[in-house]
């Protein structure tokens, strides 16, 4: 949740290590730090706030050091403030540590580190490592080159949790270690430089080469070599891995704000996930490989994920139960981790998201995998820790996506597991060969679909304009309409702060509807000719009760009460959340927008959730 940085080079560090932070901040921005060499000695400098903040701090412009680590803060273990602020030092200001993840016994180690004499300033759970290195340190009589890596690995292997930690030590002014188990961090190579991040992105502008870190890796940079080792300090190759990210992916451009640039950004993400799979009578999916016999053996298919990947999940449900005639079943991945899921070997599961870093969806997968089913991950990045787990890994093209508010990645999810559906169902041959390929050419016309639904986004900021000093608001639909509901919901939640529930059309009656009270907005779904009678129904229940309700809808329908109503292209109903997700979007965006609220930045959330 945290976002860490990293630079050891020949140019200023500071500077560096602070633009790195502010292409993090997404991870949380609570506080922020940066700690350099400065003549043989550490000097730390950290502030709560946003990572501008570190401008206010005297002497910041003035640190000169060229190797340096910095962390941009979403607090867990002690409450936002300077003291909690990254990085910290052990007692002799000989290390300084910048951490991201939970060390889950850190009362333990604080006790036992207490006991030899250490002293705690804040209420983090960071600060074991430094003064547990310090103290490994202390103890290694053989003061040769390896002593730091040594009293690192020490230290790891009594930490429990997750951790991606970055280690700077006044003994070698030339190094830098950094090490990672269950949170992520790339190493980026220079030209007699070396990069740190907790993702590609932050770094895209200095480097397109870089390495994955595997669990449990130590790694020991200086400024023209990085080298690798495994957890027993045993020396490993690691290939260089080139990202084809261009660097203004990661830039907001034209835009105001990265959420709309990602929302404008749909039509090329589904372009280039739907890719060459399409162009063939077979449908080819790479890295996976699945035969019939596999796919017919199928009791079940879970599908796996958290908040908006979960959300895609449910649309996956409608497109696998009805093209493959096989049971899904979607959970969240905090709950089906702990629950004893009923998965043998004859269940696949899936597992959507988007940073593939979610802590509990990487947990979900293991447990599947120790229970022998097989698993497939979903992600949009590249060598993400949960494509190292899983059997096979498929891949969104939705490039980086730095918005909190996942927009692009969720219809790019869709797009991809609607291939997956008729890849399965193509094995099975279950479904009529026409069913298959009505669907492919209406996949296919979706990104222009997408554009004209773009056009409609003055109507639906106008909309916004009228309801957005409202405390609390509905999501409406059937079937899928529902599904997509629940994703409108979580977007207006999370970036406007205003109370939203999602409900199943038909269920409002059965107690929702008390809450419908005069003026109050909701918002319908309907894309499905053969349910769009009952859901007017349903939504003239809450007209006659004073609601205010925009229509989203690919129907032909009469102005029966409606306060707004936009039209979207038709398509299969399959995959319309992919075209009725855009106005919720745009509302969700318009609203936040006129709170003056930070729009990619929502307070308590950051992007990427690598702890439980
Ligand atoms: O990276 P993931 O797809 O695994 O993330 C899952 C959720 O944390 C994420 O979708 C979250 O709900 C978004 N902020 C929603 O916009």
């Amino acid at each position: 949740m945290c976002g860490i940085v990293g630079y050891i080079g020949n140019k200023k560090a500071s500077p560096i290590l602070i633009n790195g932070l502010l292409r993090l901040e997404y991870r949380g921005y609570d506080s922020a730090g940066i700690a350099t060499i400065e003549e043989n000695e550490i000097s730390v400098m950290k502030n709560q706030g946003r990572v501008n903040s570190l401008y206010e701090l005297e002497g910041i412009n003035d640190l000169k050091g060229t190797i340096g680590i910095a962390h941009t803060r979403w607090a867990t273990h002690g409450k936002p403030s300077k003291e909690n602020s990254h990085p910290h030092q052990d007692n002799s200001n000989s290390f300084a540590v910048v951490h991201n993840g939970i060390i889950e016994n850190y009362n333990e180690l604080r006790e036992f580190l207490t006991e030899k004499g250490y002293n705690f300033l804040s209420n983090t759970d960071t600060e074991v490592i430094p003064n547990l290195i310090h103290y490994y340190f202390n103890k290694d009589e053989n003061n040769d080159e390896n002593r730091i890596l040594r009293a690192v690995k020490s230290a790891c292997s009594d930490l429990i949790g997750s951790y991606a930690i970055e280690i700077l030590s006044k003994y070698n002014k030339n190094n830098m270690i950094v090490v990672r188990k269950d949170s992520p961090l790339v190493i980026g190579k220079g030209n007699g430089e070396n990069y740190i991040s907790s993702d590609i992105p932050a770094i895209l502008s200095y480097t397109k080469d870089f390495y994955l870190l595997d669990d449990n890796e130590i790694v020991k940079l200086s400024r023209n070599k990085v080298m690798f080792y495994d957890e027993n300090l045993k020396e490993i190759q690691k290939p260089v891995k080139s990202i084809e990210w261009g660097a203004s992916s990661a830039e907001k451009g034209e835009y105001a704000d990265f959420m709309l640039k990602e929302i404008y950004e749909q039509p090329k993400a589904i372009r280039e996930t739907i890719g060459a799979k399409l162009d063939n009578g077979i449908i080819e999916i790479q890295g996976l490989s699945l035969d019939r016999e596999y796919i017919k053996s199928l009791n079940k298919i879970y599908i796996i994920a958290c908040g908006t990947a979960m959300h895609a999940g449910l649309v996956a449900k409608t497109i696998f139960e009805k093209l493959c005639k096989i049971p899904v079943e979607v959970d969240i991945a905090s709950e089906f981790r702990y629950r004893n899921p009923l998965i043998d070997e004859n269940t696949l599961s899936i597992y959507i998201t988007q940073s593939g870093e979610t802590a509990d969806t990487i947990a979900a997968l293991k447990l599947a995998k120790s229970k022998k089913s097989k698993t497939i991950a979903i992600s949009n990045v590249i060598g993400s820790s949960i494509t190292r787990e899983a059997d096979y890994s498929i891949y969104t093209h939705a490039g980086p996506e730095i918005a909190v508010a996942s927009t692009k990645a969720y219809t790019s999810q869709v797009i991809l597991l609607a291939i997956l559906g008729m890849y399965f169902a193509q094995k099975l041959g279950k479904t009529d060969k026409e069913i298959i390929s009505n669907l492919k050419k209406d996949i296919l016309q979706l990104p222009n679909q997408i554009e004209e639904v773009l056009k409609s986004s003055d109507k639906v900021k106008q909309f916004a304009k009228k309801v957005y000093k409202e405390k609390d608001m509905f999501f409406l639909g059937r079937g899928v309409d529902y599904a997509v509901s629940m994703e409108g919901s979580l977007k207006l939640k999370e970036i406007s702060y205003i109370h939203s529930e999602s409900y199943a059309a038909g269920e409002l009656k059965h107690g929702p509807i008390a809450l419908i009270e005069n003026n109050i907005t909701v918002i319908i779904t309907m894309t499905n000719s053969k349910l769009v009678e009952k859901s007017i129904s349903n939504v003239q229940e809450v007209i006659t009760r004073g609601a205010k309700v925009l229509a989203i809808t690919s129907e032909e329908i009469k102005n029966n009460g409606f306060e707004e109503i936009i039209k979207i292209p038709k398509t299969n109903p399959l995959i319309s959340p992919v075209l009725s997700v855009i106005p919720m979007q745009i509302l969700a965006y318009y609203i936040s927008k006129e709170k003056g609220l930070d729009v990619d930045k929502p307070r308590n959330l950051a992007k990427s959730v690598t702890v439980e």
